[in-house]
């Protein structure tokens, strides 16, 4: 009776360590960002010494370590000293000066933040700051609606190094002049791993998450195949997650084939979806949005109008740029102040 053997009791389970697949899990190594780490390191060093860091502006596709590496980094400076405080913040969540401020000032174990002003919030963090120095880690950059913060930390703040994550190189190319000049950073560049990388990357997280003999090498090159073709790490985990979880549901001790095929299914798409999905307007527009990178919407519009003669209101133009924005297609910043108040300015994605 050999099949009871293979067989997974209801008490019983394929994960060791089911957490090692969340795509915020922090593994112990990080295998080939070794060159990637050491730059960032090189940019926080003179604050070791007493002196000024230097600023860092970090690019890449989604998914390939950018975050990881910088947060690595950071957990290494904490252990190694205390005259340089660490800040994160991804600026998904705290996409406002105020929120980015009030989570500095908490990070720096400041506990009256509530119903403190801006200046306040910002009084409190120099005073703090400048007694030692800081690295400020501002991930996913992009989707911060006001740089204020970026002015303030950059004018106020003596000895710090900043560093700006984003998936778009073009971002750094549209700052405003006034924090471009201050900022002067470095630029470093994430490339996606190859295929022998993301094997070795999946198969160290699998090690991690699954008892011994749950995962074969045939499926670790099969999921690794599949990772590098999207060239995202997290394809990866959700496929080694929801495979296992599959072969649970079959009572299986051992993921199969199938189990990977079957999660690969239940994937939502987040690829961008082809353009030939798109209406000819639509299209028409996105060609435009194309050849003039990080033009404001009301720019874009006259040179739509010009361009295609067509008789359309400034509405039903938001309306399209909303849509080629729910698509992925591409990418809208607010931006605030200036003479025309709210704006916003369009990137074309290119991945
Ligand atoms: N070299 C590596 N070793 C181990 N795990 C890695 C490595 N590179 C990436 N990962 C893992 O892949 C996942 C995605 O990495 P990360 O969050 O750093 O991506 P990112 O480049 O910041 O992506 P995004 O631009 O979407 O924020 C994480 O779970 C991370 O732990
Ligand atoms: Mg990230």
């Amino acid at each position: 009776m050999s099949i009871f053997k293979d067989m997974l009791k209801s008490n019983e389970t394929i994960f060791k360590n089911p957490i090692a697949l969340d795509y915020d899990f922090i593994p112990k190594i990080m295998p080939f960002r070794e060159g990637e780490q050491r730059t960032i390191i090189s940019a926080i060093m003179p604050m070791l010494q007493g002196r000024n860091g230097r600023n860092l502006f970090i690019s890449g596709l989604p998914g390939i370590g950018k975050t990881l590496a910088t947060k690595k980094v950071l957990e290494e400076l904490e252990e190694e000293t205390d005259e340089v405080i660490p800040i994160y913040i991804n600026c998904w969540n705290k996409n406002t000066t105020y929120k980015i401020l009030t989570s500095i000032a908490e990070q720096i174990n400041y506990p009256f933040t509530q119903n403190k002003k801006t200046e306040e919030l910002m009084k409190i963090i120099k005073e703090r700051i400048n007694q030692n120095s800081a690295v400020f880690v501002f991930d996913e950059i992009d989707k911060a609606e006001d740089l204020d913060f970026l002015y303030m930390l950059l004018e106020e703040i003596y000895k710090s190094s900043i560093i700006l994550i984003t998936n778009y190189k073009e971002w750094i190319i549209k700052l405003e002049d006034r924090i471009k000049s201050r900022l002067m950073p470095q630029h470093i560049e994430f490339k996606p791993y190859n295929l022998e990388e993301t094997k070795k990357i999946l198969e160290e997280r699998a090690k991690i998450a699954f008892y011994q003999n749950v995962i074969d090498e045939e499926i670790i090159n099969l999921i690794a195949q599949k990772t590098y073709k999207a060239k995202d790490i997290r394809r990866g985990l959700y496929l080694l997650k929801e495979a296992g979880n599959n072969a649970e549901e079959n009572s299986r001790k051992k993921i199969i084939k199938e189990d990977v095929e079957k999660a690969e299914e239940k994937t939502i798409d987040f690829k961008i979806k082809k353009t030939e999905e798109l209406k000819e307007e639509e299209k028409k527009i996105l060609e435009i949005i194309k050849n003039n990178e990080g033009k404001k919407i009301g720019q874009l519009y006259e040179l739509y109008k010009e361009t295609t003669k067509e008789e359309i209101s400034y509405k039903t133009f938001q309306r399209r740029i909303a849509k080629l924005e729910q698509g992925k297609y591409i990418t809208v910043k607010a931006l605030t102040g200036g003479k025309e108040g709210r704006t916003s300015i369009i990137f074309y994605n290119t991945n």
